[in-house]
């Protein structure tokens, strides 16, 4: 049984639109599929605390992506199974009319790849009785890690792309099969970075001409791409670079909706201490769902969905606004369930927006444009006063547009910011203010002067209860 969302509503810090569980720990995002008219999201779930631990997969359904309905806990481990351990990182598929998830079995160190049909719409899923379908990875690479399988059908066949790593970098594997069951060894790409030694969650997927190879370093924060000709894949990749300029996003998985597009969740992990989370009851929540393209050069670009304007709730636009050098401007709107565009102008000075501000200013994020450097930052230094949570700055170098203004497109949502780029790029983090007022928002100049000629703001409606009561 899950909790209730009741038992949290009343936590300050619990985002109010993006996905998370109802309690308790959640990481990766997995087995991403649309079936009939829903959009599944399954997850990482530790049932019994707010910390890592006895995964299993947690379950929930939307019709639009934006509103989201838990289901019952989807996979547990099954004693003396592969994954005795823990139902780790996988995928689903759609195979003729069954739907299959394919995920890591974890038990006593070993890896394995194993499967689960549903009969019932993606209710309630049986374990096939071959588990594991892949007993750990081939012998003779000395490989030191061998999870999260990602599955595609392609001419006729099946393809998976798992993780793997040796103590002197990632690796990933590709796989084929005719019927998910027997796979056969194809062979092993190289990664080609001294990140990690182990790529966790890697995702292979075809993206306007290119391919798009997506994963997380093991150990790090941070998830890479590369985007080129599949068949030099991991050799001659044409782009390679960041997912997200912020942290946390991690171990993202994307899939592709009925009309066509490319959609990405990415697990944003906390940046508090273990001790403050789990003292608080939950960890983790979903990135917003962002819809994939490549731009010309063939760099990745996200954008929110443009669903998520179903929460828009009162709008005001403010126009032609002056901040004068070395001044702050409060602003009427404030919030922390927001969403906010803004175009900024301003002659190699810094200027840009302070959110989530206390009234005294003992708290607030900074969100800043340099004009001279290009440089977008977004800075958490200020974010808390609490020790428990980390002091971050994240920084993005935006393309030289010359006299253009620089259009930021930013959702805060409590403990959640993301920012999306002009050019398709995020900056995503976690802040944790103490101070149940520090919802004021400031436009700032140092140096020179800002000019504003547009900003729209919007409140943004709950998905979730946000009271004890409601
Ligand atoms: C990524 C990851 C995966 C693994 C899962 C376990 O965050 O470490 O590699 O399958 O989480 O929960």
């Amino acid at each position: 049984m899950l909790p209730s969302r009741q038992s949290l509503a009343a936590d300050p810090l619990r985002p109010l639109y993006h996905f998370l569980p109802p309690a308790n720990w959640m990481n990766d995002p997995n087995g991403l599929i649309q079936w009939g008219d829903e959009y599944h999201l399954f997850y990482q779930y530790n049932p019994n605390g707010a910390v890592w631990g006895d995964i299993h997969w947690g379950h929930a359904v939307s019709k639009d992506l934006v509103n989201w309905e838990d289901l019952p806990i989807a996979l547990a481990p099954t004693p003396g199974g592969p994954d005795a351990g823990g139902c780790w990182t996988g995928c689903a598929v759609d195979n003729n009319g069954t739907p299959t998830l394919i995920y890591t079995g974890w038990k006593d160190g070993v890896e394995s790849v194993c499967l689960a049909t549903s009969t019932d719409n993606l209710r309630t899923w049986h374990k096939h009785p071959n588990n594991p379908v892949i007993s750990g990875p081939p012998a003779d690479h000395n490989l030191i890690g061998f999870r999260d399988p990602y599955v595609w059908r392609e001419n006729g066949q099946w393809h998976m792309i798992i993780g793997a790593g040796t103590h002197r970098g990632s690796k990933a594997l590709l796989y084929q099969s005719s019927d998910l069951i027997d796979w056969e060894y194809s062979h092993l790409i190289l990664l080609g970075n001294t990140h990690s030694t182990m790529c966790e969650c890697p995702n292979l997927f075809p993206l306007g001409n290119h391919h798009v190879l997506i994963y997380s370093p093991w150990q790090t924060d941070d998830t890479f791409y590369y985007s080129g000709e599949l068949e030099k894949l991991g050799l001659d990749f044409n782009q390679t670079g960041r997912v997200d300029y912020g942290t946390p996003l991690f171990a993202p998985q994307v899939f592709q909706d009925k009309d066509g597009r490319w959609l990405m969740f990415g697990w944003l992990k906390e940046r508090r201490t273990v001790e403050a989370h789990t003292a608080a009851g939950w960890a983790g929540a979903m990135s917003l769902p962002r819809h994939l393209t490549l731009g010309p050069d063939g760099s990745l670009h996200s954008q929110p969905v443009a669903e998520l304007q179903k929460l828009r709730g009162d709008q005001l636009v403010l126009e032609n606004m002056s901040i004068a050098a070395d001044t702050e401007r409060p602003l009427l709107v404030q919030g922390n369930c927001l969403e906010i565009k803004i175009d900024l102008i301003s002659e190699a000075s810094i200027g840009g927006l302070k959110v989530c501000c206390a009234p005294d200013d003992s708290e607030y994020t900074l969100i800043s444009y340099n004009a001279a450097t290009n440089e977008l930052a977004l800075d958490t230094q200020h974010a808390s006063l609490s020790p428990a949570a980390m002091r971050e700055r994240h920084t993005y170098t935006l393309p030289d547009t010359g006299s253009e203004p620089c259009k930021l497109h930013i959702f805060i949502d409590r403990s959640v910011i993301e920012i999306f780029t002009a050019d398709g790029q995020c900056l995503t983090t976690r802040i944790y203010p103490t101070n149940p007022d520090s919802l004021g928002i400031k436009l700032f100049a140092q140096g020179d002067s800002l000019y504003v000629p547009r900003m729209n703001f919007w409140q943004l409606d709950a998905i979730w209860p946000s009271s004890p009561g409601s």
